[in-house]
Parts: structure tokens; C-alpha cells; sequence
């Protein structure tokens, strides 16, 4: 990885920071305490994005073995089109195979710039569920075979 780029398991310390940038970047249906209970949970994995390790993103899965779900993944805006996403893509990816996953499945917003950044990492378009977000915008569901 890029030097001072690197991936922790997060800490109740990161979550304050990680819901700051989860309600910038993505939304706010998702509250501190959501988070607070997926990092303590057995099939949730959060891990703290950092440089230098202050913590500027975070990617969060839920992993039912053979299968995980990218649920969320955001960076800060500073530090966004670095190629630090790509980075932490392929060392998920990476640590999901060790885990003895088989298949990641995500599901993202058609309308996203999102798509074009998992298509570029492997992920493939397997699925459309049509007016999904608020009877409005189409869902994609996206697969990357481990
Ligand atoms: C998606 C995201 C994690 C990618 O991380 P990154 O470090 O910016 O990614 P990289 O630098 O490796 O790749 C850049 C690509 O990501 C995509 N991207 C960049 N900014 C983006 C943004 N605000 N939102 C979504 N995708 C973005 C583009 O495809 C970009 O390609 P480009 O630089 O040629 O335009 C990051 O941009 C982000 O946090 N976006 C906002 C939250 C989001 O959309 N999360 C995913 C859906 S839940």
C-alpha cells in the first residue's frame, strides 16, 4: 500500500469519525449507534481507513461465510480520487479470501459515481432492482468473485 496508507480494525475510539464521514459522503440513515453495535457484532467488520493513522474512511462488510456484503465504503472528500479506495478494495478483497470468502455482493444507487469505481475493481452489474431508493431510483446489485 501507498506509505502511511493503511487498514485497522475499528475502535470504538474511530466511530465518532467514521459517522462524521458516513453522514458527508454518504448519508444519514445511520446512526453512531448502528455502528457502534456492527464493530462488537460477530458478523460485521468495520476497519478504519487511515493515513499515518489518523482515520479518514472506512469500509464496513457483513460476512456470512461463503459470502460477505460490501455494505459501505467512504473517504474523506480531502483524500478522495487518490487511489487510496482502490487500494483498500483489493486488500478486502484480499483479506476476504483468507477469510474463506467466496463472493462479495454490494448493492449501490444506479445514479452513482460509485458504479464506474466498483466496476473498475472487478466487481460485475448482476441484478437491477428497479425504483429501489424511494420508488425512484434504481438499485444495482454488483458481485466480485474471490
Ligand atoms: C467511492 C470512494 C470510496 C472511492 O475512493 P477513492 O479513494 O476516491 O477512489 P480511487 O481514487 O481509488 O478511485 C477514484 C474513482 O472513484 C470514483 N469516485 C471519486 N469520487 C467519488 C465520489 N465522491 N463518489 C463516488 N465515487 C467517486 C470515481 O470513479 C473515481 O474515478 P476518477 O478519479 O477517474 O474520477 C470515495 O470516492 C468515496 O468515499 N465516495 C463517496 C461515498 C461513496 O460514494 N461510497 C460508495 C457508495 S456507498
Amino acid at each position: 500500500m501507498t506509505e502511511g496508507l493503511s487498514l485497522r480494525i475499528s475502535t470504538k475510539d474511530d466511530i465518532e469519525i467514521i459517522h462524521s464521514i458516513y453522514q458527508s459522503e454518504i448519508g444519514s440513515s445511520w446512526t453512531y449507534d448502528d455502528f457502534d453495535k456492527k464493530r462488537t457484532d460477530t458478523h460485521h467488520r468495520i476497519y478504519s481507513i487511515c493515513i499515518n493513522e489518523a482515520c479518514i474512511g472506512f469500509i464496513i462488510l457483513q460476512v456470512i461465510l461463503p459470502e460477505a456484503d460490501l455494505l459501505n465504503i467512504a473517504i474523506h472528500k480531502d483524500f478522495q480520487s487518490k487511489g487510496y479506495g482502490t487500494e483498500v478494495l483489493k486488500n478486502i478483497t484480499d483479506l476476504m479470501k483468507r477469510s474463506g470468502v467466496q463472493k462479495i455482493f454490494l448493492e449501490v444507487r444506479a445514479q452513482s459515481a460509485a458504479v464506474c469505481f466498483y466496476e473498475r475493481n472487478g466487481f460485475k452489474k448482476i441484478d437491477t432492482r428497479k425504483k429501489y431508493y424511494n420508488n425512484i431510483e434504481d438499485a444495482i446489485i454488483m458481485q466480485y468473485l474471490v
